[in-house]
């Protein structure tokens, strides 16, 4: 764990059920999510990139199975993943991460949380949900690029919660420790992962330095 990440930890009494998944080509990719400059075909890119070698990591510990096949050869017992894979994108910009996770895991199937901030009070609305029909033996990844007070991410992990989702794992792209704090708070049972963690949210809600407006960076909207 960086120094500067210990001592966020223990400033705000972060979680430990955290993980920073700090690769170089994961920084590389998301300082130029960060530059201002970065137009929206290059930040869909990097975004798009950093979820898939996220998702490589996160999806370490998932059961595999048993499974006996015929190579070319011989029979074998071989093994194969033992659940299914849920991704939760929340609207819109979780979207953003969607493709490279699929790419690597094509059974995946995706349900999806629609919520947007109130500008004034930060707290986030709820406009839509759709879930695969069996949650209980699936793992369940929640995709955001921005956990910034954490209000979106934790009612998304409710509503995950509510459709009987069994393993939920949260996985942003950046953070502020106020969004962990939160998770930590309303989810104590979430492992969540960051790609970065940042120092504060400003008087806006939005996360410092960050990256800005995620889900208008991703679609070229304002
Ligand atoms: C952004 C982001 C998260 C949320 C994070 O979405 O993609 O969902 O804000 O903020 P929070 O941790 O304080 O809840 P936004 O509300 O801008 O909606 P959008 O993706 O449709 O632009
Ligand atoms: N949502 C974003 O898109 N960016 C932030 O910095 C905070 C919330």
């Amino acid at each position: 764990m960086h120094l500067l990440t210990l001592a966020l930890a223990i400033l705000y009494k972060i979680p430990f059920m955290y993980h920073l998944l700090d690769h170089p080509l994961i920084t590389h990719k998301i300082t130029q999510l960060r530059r201002k400059e970065t137009r929206t075909r290059d930040f869909r890119e990097n975004l798009d990139e950093i979820a898939g070698l996220m998702a490589y990591e996160i999806t370490r510990d998932i059961p595999l199975q048993d499974v006996n096949i015929e190579t070319p050869l011989a029979s074998t017992t071989a093994k194969e993943l033992a659940r299914d894979i849920v991704l939760v994108p929340i609207l819109r910009a979780g979207l953003g991460m969607v493709n490279s996770i699929t790419h690597l895991i094509p059974t995946a199937k995706i349900g999806h949380v629609g919520m947007y901030r109130d500008h004034e009070t930060l707290e986030p609305k709820a406009y839509y949900s759709k879930f695969p029909a069996n949650m209980s033996d699936t793992e369940v990844m929640v995709l955001d690029p921005m956990l910034a007070t954490g209000g979106s991410a934790s009612a998304a992990i409710q509503e995950c919660k509510n459709h009987g989702a069994g393993t939920i794992k949260l996985v942003c792209v950046v953070g502020a420790p106020e969004g962990l704090e939160k998770i930590e708070q309303d989810h104590p049972d979430i492992n969540i992962y960051l790609a970065a963690l940042d120092e504060k949210l400003n008087s806006k809600g939005y996360i410092v330095p960050g990256l800005g407006d995620a889900g208008d960076r991703i679609f070229g909207t304002r």
